[in-house]
């Protein structure tokens, strides 16, 4: 009695895109939307069916959680740029990827903070003036140095 051994690793394309999709969580047209991207492989099968790794999911997973992150799919593919050279993807470059999103995220989420503080003036306000409302001109350096347009000599 031979005794079948598994020879799949992490690249080897054994899944159909609706497998995928099941098992990412991720709509059949984003994968092929994110393939399209460049951010995902496949290979084709005898009968010309696309075919991805379990490598794939990794992949998918980081897509998702960047996405959820607000991460712009432009810094998500340099993240990804190991995996897109055949490299599979392993705990430790999720620690990277993830320390490397957190002082994008510390950023943004101070800058919605100031957007934010900044709103809570204009509710129900509606004047939009160039004096008084900061979301219509916010960091406004010059209003320091007095009314008009300091520098142009007016
Ligand atoms: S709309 Fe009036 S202060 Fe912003």
């Amino acid at each position: 009695m031979s005794k079948k051994i598994n020879t799949c690793t992490p690249s080897t394309p054994v899944m159909s895109v609706g497998a995928l999709s099941r098992r990412s969580g991720i709509s059949v047209s984003a994968i092929h939307f994110y393939e399209r991207e460049g951010l995902i492989r496949s290979t084709r099968n005898a009968a010309n069916h696309r075919r991805y790794s379990r490598a794939s999911l990794r992949i998918l997973a980081i897509i998702k959680a960047g996405q959820q992150a607000g991460i712009p799919l432009a810094e998500i593919r340099t993240a990804l740029e190991p995996a897109l050279s055949g490299q599979p993807l392993g705990r430790e470059d999720w620690a990277r990827i993830s320390e490397s999103w957190r002082d994008d995220l510390d950023h943004r989420i101070h800058m919605l903070q100031r957007v934010r503080d900044r709103l809570s003036g204009c509710i129900r306000c509606g004047c939009l003036s160039h004096e008084l409302c900061e979301m219509f001109n916010p960091d406004d350096r010059a209003a320091a140095q007095g009314p008009g347009a300091p520098g142009l000599g007016v």
